[in-house]
């Protein structure tokens, strides 16, 4: 059996192969890291797995929660067409400000618009219909934030949600993790709701050992 060691190599190979960065991307971790931002943005791979599953159904519209300082939001917005919108959402005024710049160097200040607050107070005020969602902030909140991205995926949308595995912890969560519990307790939802097909990718590499969730809207 590989150890995360080798599942990291094989990332980085891939990574550099399909998924390099370009100075806007790069510039954003380095104020990242001089800012003090928590080290936790979506890695370069799983960037450009969401621009292409944007691109491949065609998406005009899509809402992120949790946006934190614009990486994952850069590879969404890159997948748009020109006239299309990325709605996200994000808890901190301080994350937003900084992803604010992100979006503008990377040329997609015009298409991205950051509501700031706490993700459930906005949602309900959305109106849909939004060809993809992505899940990626508080994973306590994930449960309530299927029942709104139910709401605004149109038929044939794309939910994707992270960190849907914490390290196997979502097989029996433990009473004092509230990020498994609330990703098992999504992933039931989920895998019940009868308006969704869905599958979990269980992901190795350089974010360590964690689960994507894809699921189309009938
Ligand atoms: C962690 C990872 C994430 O991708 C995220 O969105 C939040 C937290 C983590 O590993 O702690
Ligand atoms: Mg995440």
């Amino acid at each position: 059996m590989p150890d995360n060691q080798t599942f990291e190599a094989v990332d980085q190979f891939i990574d550099g192969l399909f998924a390099s960065e370009d100075a806007a991307l790069r510039r954003l971790r380095q104020r990242a890291a001089a800012e003090g931002l928590p080290h936790i943005e979506v890695s370069a791979g799983q960037g450009k797995l969401l621009y292409l599953l944007a691109k491949l159904i065609g998406a005009r519209r899509i809402l992120e929660i949790g946006t934190l300082g614009g990486y994952s939001g850069i590879w969404l917005g890159r997948a748009l067409p020109p006239e299309g919108e990325l709605v996200t959402l994000e808890l901190s005024e301080a994350y937003a400000a900084f992803a604010r710049a992100s979006f503008n160097e990377a040329g997609l200040g015009g298409q991205t618009v950051i509501l700031t607050g706490p993700a459930l107070q906005n949602l309900p005020s959305l109106i849909g219909p939004f060809d993809l969602v992505f899940l990626d902030a508080n994973k306590d909140d994930y449960p309530a934030y299927f029942a709104e991205a139910a709401r605004l995926l149109r038929p044939g949308g794309l939910l994707l949600a992270d960190n849907v595995v914490r390290k196997g912890a979502v097989l029996d969560p433990p009473a004092d993790d509230p990020m498994a519990n609330g990703a098992a307790q999504f992933l039931a939802a989920l895998a019940a709701h009868p308006e969704f097909e869905s599958i979990v990718l269980q992901q190795v590499g350089i974010k360590g050992h964690d689960g994507l969730a894809l699921a189309r809207r009938r």
